[in-house]
């Protein structure tokens, strides 16, 4: 799959599909497309085949040219970055149900911002060819079945320019998302603590400037990772804490640190969750496959910037050497935790693993976690919370995350919803009540963070998606890839 970008004649390209974004209204590129085609394309929208609304598709023939298709793509209304996001994606997937092999896309139908479009472009072709592989192997590069090149038209060479440095961003980020996918989706029973580790150093594998460390039970007791250890304490997989890191740019600029929790099977442990959709606990690792995601997008676009993703990966289950509620464990910061939940897991792995990123001497910390059920009581599956102990970071998450269509919503940080957190017993105890479950999470995590400009991301709303299309969303990669990039030099 091959991605161009040109400003020649519209008509001299050769292509046998040709995407055209357009209002009832033609005008510019579309009217003159209309025009050479003796008003086949007004005609229809005057007998009322094609509206234009916002994600509508229509298909048509060319007279006279067999196999030459041009599929209109409707946008009155599209005037924000998600609404022109969600026509491209109907777009891309109008194209790809068609056997077209070669694609011109008539670009600035939606945005002038070349760049942009384009970026979402290819992002969306990327994303809407993605197949879960069943094979216990990561997709580096998903291959849509027949389409081979798509050329992003754009109307002066400079726009035409920068709409091939879109192409190629947006293409890292939809392989980078389609990771991430095929982890999330992939059954327990196949990605283990283990299985991750191991792909994340397949991943590294050859690349220059990305390595990955993996940490073992036995050196996360040196470390005294004691609250990390006390949840896969009850499972037979050993946990992993796996550590890469990418260097796009000069040394001495400090890093970009991602964390992401990868519990490959949640089943609650001793505070064991209900059997209903438990399923659907696979996917407790979709921060993990968020950082791994990001990692291939780094390395395939080369972005100029320091990144270390930290990956607390293990299973929470219960056998007979499991932590049992009111267990009282020590951390790596020294602090003391009462475990009253052992469903409450992911926050006693990110407190570790964000100790431990202390040593990176980070520029900010992300986590990406689905932390919390109460995330989705408060945002649905549109948004994911944003908590943050630094208001320009969580302002610059928020940009990327309208930017790239990904978005979030802040919540607060105050210290009334932390002493929810208090224990008789420990420092603090690891759940804070039925209320404001998100915060509570993200007070407990923000007792771990002092040193460093910290944002935690609860993702359990947007990794993925439940029903008949059940399957990982790939989401956060776009906003933290749009993140990462606007802290570029
Ligand atoms: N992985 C879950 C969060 C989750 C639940 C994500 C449902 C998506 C859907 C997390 O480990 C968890 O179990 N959280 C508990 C916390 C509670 C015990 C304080 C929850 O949200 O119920
Ligand atoms: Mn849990
Ligand atoms: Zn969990």
């Amino acid at each position: 799959m091959e991605f161009t970008a040109s400003s020649a004649n519209l008509l001299n390209i050769k292509a046998d599909s040709l995407i055209l974004a357009t209002g009832s209204q033609l005008q510019n590129s579309a009217a003159d497309l209309d025009k050479s085609l003796d008003g086949a394309i007004s005609s229809l929208i005057k007998a009322g085949d094609f509206g234009g609304k916002s994600g509508e598709t229509l298909v048509i023939h060319i007279p006279g040219a067999a196999g030459k298709r041009i599929i209109l793509l409707g946008t009155e209304g599209a005037s924000t970055p998600q609404k022109q996001i969600n026509v491209i994606n109907a777009g891309a997937n109008a194209l790809l149900k068609t056997p077209s092999s070669k694609a011109v896309w008539v670009g600035e139908g939606l945005s002038d911002d070349s760049e942009w479009e384009a970026s979402i472009v290819a992002r969306s072709i990327k994303a809407a060819s993605y197949k879960y592989a069943p094979q216990p192997k990561m997709v580096k590069k998903s291959k849509p079945a027949k389409l081979k090149t798509l050329c992003y038209w754009a109307s002066s060479k400079a726009n035409a320019n920068a709409a091939k440095k879109g192409l190629t961003y947006g293409a890292s980020v939809g392989n980078g998302m389609n990771v991430a996918r095929q982890l999330g989706n992939l059954p327990a029973n196949i990605c283990t603590p283990s299985y991750l580790a191991n792909q994340a150093k397949a991943l590294a594998k050859g690349q220059k400037n990305l390595t990955t460390t993996v940490l073992s039970e036995a050196d996360m007791k040196k470390l005294k990772m004691g609250s990390l250890l006390s949840v896969s304490a009850g499972s037979d997989q050993p946990a992993k804490l796996i550590i890469l890191k990418y260097q796009g740019t000069k040394a001495a600029v400090k890093p970009t640190v991602l964390v992401g929790k990868a519990v490959t099977f949640d089943t609650g442990g001793i505070s064991l969750k209900g059997g209903n959709g438990m399923d659907e606990m696979k996917y407790d690792m979709c921060g993990g496959a968020s950082v791994m995601g990001v990692m291939n997008g780094l390395i395939e676009n080369q972005l100029p910037v320091n990144v270390v993703g930290i990956i607390p990966a293990t299973e929470n289950m219960p056998n007979g050497q499991a932590t049992k509620p009111g267990d009282v464990v020590t951390s790596m910061s020294g602090q003391t935790i009462e475990i009253l939940n052992t469903d409450a897991e992911g926050r006693l792995i990110l407190c570790d693993a964000l100790t431990y990123a202390e040593r990176f001497k980070p520029a900010a910390v992300v986590d990406i976690a689905t932390l919390t059920g109460a995330v989705i009581g408060a945002l649905g599956k549109v948004a994911a919370g944003v908590l943050s102990n630094d208001d320009g970071l969580a302002e610059q998450l928020l940009a990327s995350g309208t930017q790239s269509g990904d978005r979030a919503w802040r919540l607060p940080l105050w210290e009334e919803y932390d002493q929810l957190l208090k224990s008789n017993f420990a420092d603090m105890a690891n759940i804070g009540g039925p209320q404001a479950g998100t915060i509570t999470a993200a007070c407990f995590l923000a007792r771990f963070t002092k040193k460093y400009k910290w944002a935690h991301l609860d993702v359990a709303g947007t990794a993925w998606i439940s029903g008949p299309q059940k399957g990982a969303t790939g989401r956060p990669v776009p906003m933290l890839m749009e993140y990462l990039r606007s802290t570029a030099s």
